[in-house]
């Protein structure tokens, strides 16, 4: 009982330190969710299921979502399309002052509201 009582202090001081991260983390999905829901949306959909023929569906567990951040940023910087594919993602999703950083932002946002399954 004493031991689990000192684990679960261990964890919450761990907590706090790494708060200050959390916060920052919290605020790149949120600016990535808007990002996304301002220009994104028209082909992939609000709920990331692809509104377009052509366009993937985010929510599957096998889809594009398993790619790592940095290919799927690169994707979205660079414009992608797979071979076969009928459509391609336009460079910067067509937002021409996107950054980088914002890209890693709507990846964050991604991953939790569509991967989440
Ligand atoms: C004009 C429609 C359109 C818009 C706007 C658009 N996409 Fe896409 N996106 C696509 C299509 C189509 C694909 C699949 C291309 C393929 O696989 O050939 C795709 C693929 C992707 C992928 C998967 C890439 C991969 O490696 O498989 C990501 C991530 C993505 N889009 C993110 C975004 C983000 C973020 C935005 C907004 C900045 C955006 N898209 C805007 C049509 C669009």
């Amino acid at each position: 009982m004493k031991r689990s009582s000192f684990l679960i202090a261990s964890l919450v001081a761990g907590s706090f330190a790494y708060s200050g991260g959390a916060a920052a983390q919290a605020d790149s999905v949120e600016a990535g969710e808007k990002l996304y829901n301002s220009t994104c949306v028209a082909c992939h959909g609000a709920d990331g299921k692809g509104k377009l023929p052509g366009v993937p569906d985010f929510t599957k567990s096998d889809g594009r979502l398993t790619k790592s951040d940095d290919v799927l940023v690169t994707n979205i910087m660079e414009g992608f399309k797979s071979p076969g594919s009928s459509m391609a993602m336009p460079a910067k999703g067509g937002i021409s002052s996107l950054t980088k950083e914002q890209a890693e932002a709507m990846v964050l946002y991604m991953r939790q509201a569509f991967a989440s399954n």
